[in-house]
C-alpha cells in the first residue's frame, strides 16, 4: 500500500477524533496506537541512497531525526524502524520524576508542554542501551544541573550511544537554561565534555537571543554540530507550573531564519541540525535548502504522525 493513503488515514484520525478529545485521554490512545505493529509495515523499507548523511562522522542513512522527547526504550525501538536517519533519547544522571499532570497542553496546532525531563536516571537507561538492537544510530540528549552531571553521564553512557546532544536549553525546570545564559560556564562545559567524549557532540540550542556567543564558544571548545533548536518559553495557565516550552509550526519560520543566520554567520565548518516546527516534507526541504544539514522534530510525530519522515526522505530525495 502507498505511504501516502496511511498518512491520509492517520491525519483524518487525527484531525477528526484525536485532536479534540481532551490532553489527558488522547496521549493514551496515541501512544496505544503507537503499540501496533507498524514499523514492519513495507512502507518503511526505503531506499535511502543519495540521503546518507555524515553528522561530525557518524553516518545517519538518511538526514532525518526524532528529536528528544522520549526516555521509553519501545518507542526509541520503534522509531528506529520507521524511517528516521536516527533518533534521540534523553536521559539524566539520576531519575527525574518531571513536573506533575497536566504537563502538555495543545496550543494551536502545537503544544506547550513542561514534562520536565521525566526519565529513569542513567543506570536504568544503561540496562536498557545493552540489550538495544540499534538500527539507526543513537542520540543521547543530556541535561544536568552541573558539569559533574553532564561530565558523568557522558562517562557512563557514551559507550551505548552514537552521537551525544548536550541539552543546555530546557526552558521548563529550574536551572534548565543556565548554562545558555551563562556563557563562561558554557564553555567550561563544553572543554570538559569535549575532553571526555569519543562521540560527535551536538550543542541545542535555545531559542533565546544570544546564541552567537555560545556557538563560538562551543566551536572553540570543538564542538561541530548545533542543533536549532528547542521549545520556546510561554506562560500556561493550563500547566501545573503555569508555563513551558512551545513547540510545533509556530517555531518554523523562527527556525529557518535562524538556520539561514547561523549558517552565514559560522560558515560551512559547522554542521546544524534544523528543529522546531518541522511537520511536512515542504518544510524539511526548505530548511535544508536554507542551510540545514539535517533536520529533527517531536510535534510532527504526534501531529502527522509516523509516516512523516517516510514523506520527508521522498521529498529530499525527489522519489
Ligand atoms: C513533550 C516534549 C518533550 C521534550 N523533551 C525534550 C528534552 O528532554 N530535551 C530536549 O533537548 N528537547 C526536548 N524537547 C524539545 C524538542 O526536542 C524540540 O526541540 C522542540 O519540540 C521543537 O521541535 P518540534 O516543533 O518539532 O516539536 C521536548 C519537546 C516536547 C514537545
Amino acid at each position: 500500500m502507498d505511504y501516502k493513503v496511511l498518512d491520509k488515514t492517520y491525519g483524518f484520525f487525527y484531525n477528526y477524533f484525536l485532536s479534540r478529545l481532551p490532553e489527558g485521554l488522547a496521549i493514551p490512545i496515541g501512544r496505544g496506537l503507537l503499540k501496533l505493529p507498524i514499523e514492519y509495515l513495507p512502507v518503511f523499507e526505503i531506499d535511502y541512497s543519495g540521503l546518507e548523511t555524515d553528522l561530525g562522522g557518524c553516518m545517519l542513512p538518511n538526514p532525518v531525526i526524532l528529536a528528544a522527547c522520549y526516555h521509553q526504550p519501545w518507542i526509541i525501538r520503534k522509531a528506529s524502524k520507521m524511517g528516521f536517519g536516527a533518533v534521540t533519547l534523553k536521559v539524566t544522571r539520576d531519575p527525574k520524576r518531571g513536573n506533575p499532570k497536566p504537563n502538555i497542553v495543545r496550543k494551536g496546532k502545537g503544544f506547550v508542554n513542561c514534562i520536565g525531563f521525566r526519565n529513569p536516571g542513567m543506570e536504568k537507561t544503561r540496562e536498557f542501551l545493552k540489550d538495544c538492537d540499534r538500527r539507526k544510530p543513537l542520540i543521547l540528549n543530556i541535561a544536568g544541573d552541573s558539569i559533574d552531571e553532564y561530565c558523568e553521564v557522558i562517562e557512563g553512557l557514551q559507550d551505548y550511544a552514537d552521537m551525544i546532544e548536550l541539552n543546555i536549553s530546557c526552558p521548563n525546570i529550574e536551572n534548565g537554561l543556565y548554562f545558555s545564559e551563562n556563557p563562561e560556564q558554557a564553555r567550561d562545559l563544553f572543554g570538559e565534555s569535549v575532553n571526555l567524549s569519543r562521540k560527535p557532540l551536538v550543542l541545542k540550542l535555545s531559542r533565546e537571543d544570544g546564541y552567537k556567543e555560545i556557538i563560538s564558544n562551543a566551536i572553540d571548545s570543538g564542538i561541530g554540530i548545533v542543533n536549532y533548536g528547542n521549545t520556546s518559553p510561554v506562560k500556561e495557565d493550563r500547566l501545573s507550573v503555569g508555563s513551558g516550552g512551545l513547540s510545533g509550526p509556530e517555531l518554523y519560520e523562527d527556525t529557518i531564519r535562524n538556520v539561514k543566520k547561523i549558517r552565514e554567520e559560522f560558515g560551512k565548518d559547522l554542521q546544524i541540525i534544523a528543529t522546531g516546527g518541522i511537520d511536512s516534507g515542504e518544510k524539511a526541504y526548505m530548511v535544508m535548502e536554507s542551510g540545514a544539514d539535517a533536520v529533527s522534530y517531536v510535534s510532527g510525530f504526534i501531529t502527522r504522525g509516523p509516516f512523516l519522515a517516510r514523506e520527508i526522505n521522498s521529498r529530499l530525495s525527489g522519489r
